[in-house]
C-alpha cells in the first residue's frame, strides 16, 4: 500500500512574495487526491515541495512518518525513491527513444542487468499503452503517448507514491478521458498513493477520492470528493463550472466593481462563459474491468465514515448515496480478461472495454 504523506501549517515564499501559506492536508494512503486552483497559484511549488525540491519556509511535510523539511540529504535520497514524478512537460529525453527513456531511471539508480530492466520497462509500457513504440523518439508521437511514456517512466522503480502535474495539459478531451481511466487502473494495480495536480474539470469531477483546491495564497478546502463537489463557496462554483462569473479573474482575483460588473452582464442576459452548470455528483471512474479492484475504495469507505460527521450536509448526503449505491456499483463484470487499450493514437484505436458494458454504463 503506498504511505501517507501529510503536510503541517506550510507557508511557502520566494523572497518577499508568498506563494501559500497555512497548508494543511493529508493525502491519504493509496487513495487518489487531486488539487485543483486556478494557473499560477503555486500547485508545481506545492508538489515540488512534496519531493523536497523546494524547501518550505514553515511547517513540516511528513513522508511515511519522516518530515522531510528537517532530515539529512541522505533521508531524503532514500524518502525520494518512494515517489515516481510526472512533470508538467513530460520532461522526457528528446534523442533518446521510449524505451531508453523508461529505462533511465532504473540504469541510474539501481544495479539491475539489462535483460532484468527489459522486463521491468516491457511491463511498464504494456500497463501504459505502448507496446510498438518502444523504439520511437519523443518527437515522433502524440503528446497523449508522451505523457504516457512520461507516467511508464516515473513507474520503473515501483514508486509508493505517484504525484502527476497536469496530466491533461496539451491533450484533447478524448485522451484526457483516457489518460484518467488510466490513473486509476494504475491505482488499482499498484495501489500507490496519488497527487494530482490539474485544472480539468472532468477529470477533477471522475478521478480522485480526494480534490483540495488552492486560491488566493490559501488552501480553500481539501476533503472527500463529495465536500468538494457539493460546496456552496463561489470560487470552487466558478472553478469546476469554469464560468467567469465568481472571484477568480483574468489575471488575478478581481475587485468588488468588476464582480457587480459582471453579474450585471449576466443579469442582462449575457452568456458566463461555462458550457452547463453540473449539480450532481457524477460517479467515480472505476477500475477496468479485469483489472484488481481499488484497494483503497474499501478503505476509503471506512475513514470518510468515521469523518462523516465532521462535514457540510451537502456532503454529507452525497457519500450516504454513494454508501447506499456502492453495492449496485459493486456488479459482476464477467469474464474479461482482455487488456484495456488507452487509446494507442492509429487508426485502429478503439473504444476501452469499460464502455462497451452496457452494465458498467448504466451503473456507473
Ligand atoms: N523557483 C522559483 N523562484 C521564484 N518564484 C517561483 C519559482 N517557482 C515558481 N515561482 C512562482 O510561484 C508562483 C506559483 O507558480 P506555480 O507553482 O508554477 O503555479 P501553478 O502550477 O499553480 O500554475 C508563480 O508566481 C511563479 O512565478
Ligand atoms: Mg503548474
Amino acid at each position: 500500500m503506498g504511505v501517507e504523506v501529510s503536510t503541517h501549517h506550510v507557508t511557502k515564499r520566494f523572497g518577499s512574495q508568498t506563494i501559500w501559506q497555512d497548508v494543511s492536508l493529508t493525502l491519504p494512503s493509496g487513495e487518489v487526491s487531486a488539487l485543483l486552483g486556478p494557473s499560477g497559484t503555486g500547485k508545481s511549488v506545492f508538489l515540488k515541495s512534496l519531493i523536497g525540491l523546494l524547501r518550505p519556509e514553515e511547517g513540516s511535510i511528513l513522508i511515511d512518518g519522516t518530515d522531510i523539511t528537517t532530515c539529512s540529504h541522505k533521508e531524503l535520497y532514500e524518502i525520494r525513491k518512494l515517489f515516481g514524478v510526472l512533470f508538467q512537460d513530460g520532461a522526457l529525453f528528446g534523442s533518446m527513444d521510449l524505451y531508453d527513456n523508461v529505462a533511465f531511471p532504473l540504469r541510474e539508480h539501481t544495479k539491475k542487468s539489462e535483460s532484468e530492466i527489459r522486463k521491468v520497462v516491457m511491463e511498464k509500457l504494456d500497463l501504459t499503452g505502448l507496446i510498438g513504440a518502444e523504439n520511437k523518439l519523443p518527437g515522433e508521437i502524440s503528446g497523449g503517448m508522451r505523457k504516457r511514456a512520461g507516467l511508464a517512466r516515473a513507474l520503473v522503480l515501483d514508486p509508493q507514491i505517484i504525484l502527476v502535474d497536469e496530466p491533461d495539459s496539451g491533450l484533447d478531451p478524448v485522451r484526457t478521458a483516457y489518460l484518467s481511466q488510466l490513473l486509476i487502473d494504475i491505482n488499482a494495480q499498484i495501489d500507490a498513493t496519488i497527487l494530482i495536480v490539474t485544472h480539468n474539470i472532468s477529470l477533477a469531477r471522475t478521478v480522485p477520492d480526494n480534490i483540495g483546491m488552492l486560491f488566493r495564497r490559501s488552501l480553500v478546502m481539501f476533503g472527500p470528493r463529495e465536500v468538494l463537489l457539493t460546496s456552496d463557496e463561489p470560487v470552487v462554483k466558478q472553478f469546476i463550472n469554469g464560468r467567469r462569473l465568481g472571484p477568480i479573474g483574468m489575471s488575478e482575483e478581481k475587485d468588488e466593481t468588476q464582480m457587480a460588473q459582471e453579474q450585471a452582464m449576466v443579469d442582462a442576459g449575457h452568456h458566463d462563459g461555462s458550457a452547463e452548470e453540473v449539480t450532481t455528483i457524477i460517479p467515480q471512474i472505476r477500475a477496468t474491468p479485469g483489472m484488481p479492484e481499488r484497494q483503497a475504495v474499501g478503505r476509503r469507505r471506512e475513514r470518510v465514515r468515521e469523518i462523516m460527521h465532521t462535514l457540510p450536509p451537502e456532503a454529507q448526503a452525497a457519500i450516504q448515496d454513494s454508501l447506499d449505491h456502492a453495492d449496485e456499483y459493486n456488479h459482476d463484470y464477467g469474464d474479461y480478461d482482455e487488456k484495456p487499450d488507452y487509446g494507442g493514437d492509429d487508426a485502429q484505436t478503439q473504444a476501452i472495454p469499460a464502455y462497451r458494458d452496457e452494465n458498467y454504463q448504466s451503473a456507473g
